[in-house]
């Protein structure tokens, strides 16, 4: 296959991970006689930096022609005192609602050999293995109103859902829940919010549509706490997008480290896939951050935007043996074990591949 792969390193970790995942790409290439073709573009801070906007025009159109874009992670502290308009955030929510990626995908298991990495005792870990679907369009992160008063007196934002948005989401979520347990869980805030209450009523309404579909739902205080008790219980949650992005950084921590993570962004043309951690600043460049979220979103770009299901398999299987030999990056190596930094963790990776 060809594939033209447009990669959007982005600030802080983003390069050393993206980095290391199309070492990984080109290695995939190499076995199973593909050829992709990278274009590097500039996004968030970095884009800001060198004078051009947060979604520098040439970066867009770019992404708009692209089978599948690879993105690092945006943020840079520099802009915190910013308006939202001219903060590296802005490209992010831009992009996507550009590429008009709607259900963001986000995986989170126990790795092997990485039961005891995380805050939680391994005999409550064990079998973890869920998938957020966010919403990503959608919400506070766009609704409006929005704005805050110069004089710091008020300030609002708007969570808004229209009916198609909550089921086009919903069908995606259902449609994995039956490629997995057949069983969905709705997360809300229906006791209190309106939107919520739509969202609940919507998604019984798509129920209909799979009948071999458990449908359950929870308000979403609930779920945070039992996802932080017996994260075991879950399979596929569906939520909108604010609680979508807060439940997957705890999905992350209830994993060992927010840097397993990968996650996809899907729509009707090509996907965005990127790791959940953001741009880590502190860390940035030094060569310790953990590019298995990056790697594993490298994956999921092969399968959900390429079709490639046995290339993102091997994949998989590499970072697996690599865990099992003991190799660990800083995030998840116990005490005792000397960490290995991002490049030689992805040597290892490369060569089981
Ligand atoms: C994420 C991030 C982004 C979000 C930020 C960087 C805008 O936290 O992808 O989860 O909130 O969506
Ligand atoms: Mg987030």
């Amino acid at each position: 296959m060809k594939a033209n792969i447009v990669l959007l390193p982005g600030d802080g970790i983003g390069p050393d991970v993206v980095d290391a995942a199309v070492r990984v790409l080109h290695r995939v290439a190499e076995r199973f006689g593909h050829e992709w073709t990278f274009s590097k573009q500039l996004i968030g801070g970095v884009a800001l930096k060198a004078g051009l906007p947060p979604l520098p025009p040439e970066t867009l159109a770019a992404a708009m022609k692209a089978d599948a874009i690879l993105l690092g992670a945006v943020g840079d502290p520099s802009f915190d005192n910013k308006p939202p308009a001219e903060r590296p955030e802005a490209a992010l929510l831009g992009i996507r609602r550009e590429l008009g990626v709607f259900a963001n995908l986000r995986p989170a298991r126990v790795w092997p050999g990485l039961e005891e990495a995380g805050p939680l005792k391994p005999s409550i870990l064990a079998g973890t293995d869920l998938v957020v679907v966010r919403e990503l369009l959608g919400g506070l992160y766009y609704g409006k109103p929005r704005g805050i008063e110069k004089d710091n007196s008020s300030a609002v934002n708007t969570m808004a859902y229209t009916r198609p948005e909550i089921e086009r989401v919903s069908r995606v979520a259902f449609q994995l829940a039956q490629r997995r347990k057949r069983r969905l869980l709705s997360v809300d805030k229906a006791n209190v919010l309106e939107v919520s209450r739509l969202w609940r009523n919507v998604i019984t309404d798509v129920a209909k549509e799979f009948p071999d579909v458990t449908l359950t739902h929870e308000l979403v205080d609930a779920a945070a706490m039992k996802l932080a008790l017996a994260p075991s219980r879950y399979d596929v949650i569906v939520t909108e997008n604010m609680f979508g992005d807060i439940l997957s950084d705890e999905a992350g921590a209830v994993c060992g480290s927010l840097g397993l993570l990968p996650s996809a962004s899907l729509g009707a043309g090509a996907g965005l896939f990127e790791p959940v951690h953001g741009s880590a600043p502190d860390i940035a460049g030094k060569d310790i951050a953990n590019p298995i979220g990056t790697i594993a979103s490298a994956a999921m770009l092969l399968t959900d935007g390429l079709g490639l299901h046995e290339e993102a398999a091997a994949i998989t299987a590499a970072i697996e043996g690599v865990l099992r030999s003991g190799l660990r990056t800083a995030d998840v190596a116990p005490a005792g074990v000397t960490p290995v930094g991002t490049r030689a963790f992805t040597d290892a990776v490369v060569s089981a591949l």
